[in-house]
């Protein structure tokens, strides 16, 4: 397979699909040759996965004893050395020997992967493959393995056709996931993390003719996804000196070249005949100029109306003149990893040609103290006519959302999801698990939750309601940027709503989702997946 050589659509891991003509586990007489056939492939490793249920499994044609028959007794030796357990996520790696090569096996390895106990009923759940797939690409990564095969069909004989694109689908997600590095897609901030390229690299799926198409289509969404969150960790994770605003918007126009993407900036003065005086506020004490990115697939009718992403970019958070304390203040650079899904996001859906409208925007520019920048006690006029007393310089995300989702009425959108961190309260509520979702609209509300659970980037529901909004309240202006600090979440949310009357609307809070502090600091390239998902769905 062709690798790429441009830095900028850098693939860590190549994907493949091929199809074996009968491979049915259930029938005694097929899953001999099925097996050697998947065997012959000159592979580094192939990945077959067992429940314990298989580990007593006696009758001809099960999936260990005919692969022990095969191998010429190796599945035997390591049960009897104890390495077989059929633990959930267990891994036992069996190595070729001179009985290998006799039975015409070219793989030279087979990785055993256990799959636990699954309930007979329920199969194998989305959170259990998920363990046992990060598990098998930690086993395959970092080594000398640079090509494995999938074996599609030995996850789970009896599981229908959805479920196998999930699973196939987070396959691909999570192998991206794994074989992501900085250093290796942006050469230019080279470092020695630059030297540990993964040799893993390549990763065919094996599926049996009934799930073929299926399984292609998944894996090329698996890949489309992948892009789109390599790209949004790419962002996420460059320094705030060289991801500024301008960046952002070089990088969405650069997508002009390689997919079908339009991409539209606004010029200051655009912003300011339109009256965006809350986001350019936020803009004024930074001597760096912000943006306003508008990024459209046009995948559907001209006539349909379209999803709307809306991301927070904010380049760097210093908090303005309510300065944030110093420490791990640069990782407040990850402060636009909104604005960062949503370019994602886009990018997935053009190499997935999905056949809707969707348009990603983003108000974005740094949050700077200066003699120029806003001052606790200031009022700004927000594109909405709503005038904001500014009681705390630091609450900005909010100041630059609002004017975009103003903006954003004119596309008459079906739906509108904003993307932000937003409140440091929300990081106390959820942590790092679920995305914290605000929304009064019932259908986004169920969408969301589903697209969150099938790419295990999850969400959680918040209040929204009117009695929160009265923290809001200011004795000079429409209303207060900040609530106090109770409920710091859902005020911010509270503070979106007032300017979202006019379409469908939820609001993602990523603050505690979007990148991971300490040792393993990094982005993590969510909620990509959770809009891919939702995008998915919608077609
Ligand atoms: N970007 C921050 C939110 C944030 C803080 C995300 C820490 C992740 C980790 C946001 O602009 C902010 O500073 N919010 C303030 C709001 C407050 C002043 C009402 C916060 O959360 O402290
Ligand atoms: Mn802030
Ligand atoms: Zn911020």
């Amino acid at each position: 397979m062709e690798k790429n050589t441009t830095n900028d659509f850098l693939m860590q891991i190549q994907f493949s699909t091929k199809t074996l003509a009968q491979a049915d586990f259930d029938s005694v007489k097929k899953a001999k040759p099925a097996l050697a056939r998947l065997l012959a492939l000159a592979t580094d490793c192939v990945i077959l996965a067992y429940g314990k249920a298989d580990l007593n499994k006696k009758t001809p044609g099960s999936l260990l004893l005919e692969l022990d028959v095969l191998l010429g007794g190796s599945v035997t030796r390591a049960k009897v050395a104890g390495d077989l357990n059929g633990k959930e996520a267990s891994q036992c790696l069996l190595r070729a020997e001179a009985s290998w090569l006799k039975a015409g096996v070219k793989a030279k390895r087979v990785l055993l992967v256990g799959l636990g106990d699954p309930s007979p009923k329920a199969g194998l759940s989305l959170q259990s493959y998920a363990k046992l797939a990060k598990a098998t690409f930690k086993t395959l990564s970092g080594g000398a393995i640079e090509s494995a095969t999938w074996f599609v069909p030995s996850f789970g004989a009896n599981a229908d056709a959805d479920t196998v694109v999930k699973q196939v689908r987070l396959t691909a997600q999570l192998a991206g996931e794994q074989t992501y590095r900085f250093g290796v897609r942006q050469p230019a901030m080279k470092f020695k993390a630059v030297e540990h390229v993964d040799p893993f690299q390549e990763l065919l799926f094996v599926a049996c003719k009934d799930t073929a198409k299926a399984v292609q289509v998944a894996v090329h969404q698996g890949e489309a996804l992948v892009e789109g969150m390599n790209l949004a960790k790419d962002l996420g994770n460059l320094p705030p000196n060289v991801c500024t605003p301008t960046y952002l918007a070089k990088t969405a126009q650069g997508l002009m070249k390689k997919t079908k993407l339009k991409v539209e900036l606004l010029t200051k003065k655009q912003m300011e005949a339109l009256g965006m005086g809350s986001f350019l506020s936020v803009a004024q004490g930074s001597e760096t100029p912000p943006q306003f990115i508008i990024m459209r697939h046009n995948g559907g009718k001209a006539s349909e109306a379209p999803t709307v992403l809306v991301g927070k970019g904010i380049t760097f958070d210093t908090g303005g003149i309510s300065l944030k304390p110093g420490e791990a203040m640069d990782e407040m650079k990850y402060d636009m990893c909104g604005a960062a899904s949503v370019v994602g996001t886009l990018l997935s859906a053009s190499l997935l040609g999905l056949k809707q409208n969707v348009i990603g925007v983003i108000p974005t520019c740094e949050n700077m103290p200066s003699g120029k920048a806003t001052r606790p006690g200031d009022i700004v006029k927000s594109m909405s006519g709503q005038t904001i007393e500014i009681l705390n310089t630091d609450a900005e995300g909010r100041l630059i959302l609002c004017d975009a989702l103003t903006y954003v009425e004119r596309f008459k959108p079906k739906a509108v999801i904003d993307i932000a961190t937003l409140t440091g309260a929300c990081v106390i509520a959820l942590g790092a698990v679920h995305s914290g979702m605000f929304s009064d609209d019932n259908h986004l509300l169920a969408d969301l939750t589903q697209a969150g659970n099938d790419s295990l980037d999850t969400v959680w529901r918040m209040p929204l309601d009117a009695a929160y909004q009265e923290q809001l309240k200011s004795n000079f202006a429409d209303m207060a940027n900040i609530g106090g600090r109770p409920a710091g979440s859902v005020t911010a949310a509270c503070f979106l709503k007032r300017f979202t009357e006019k379409y469908p609307w939820a609001h993602l809070d990523i603050a505690g989702t979007a990148w991971k502090g300490g040792a393993a600091k990094g982005s993590t390239g969510r909620p990509v997946p959770l809009l891919v998902n939702y995008l998915l769905a919608q077609s």
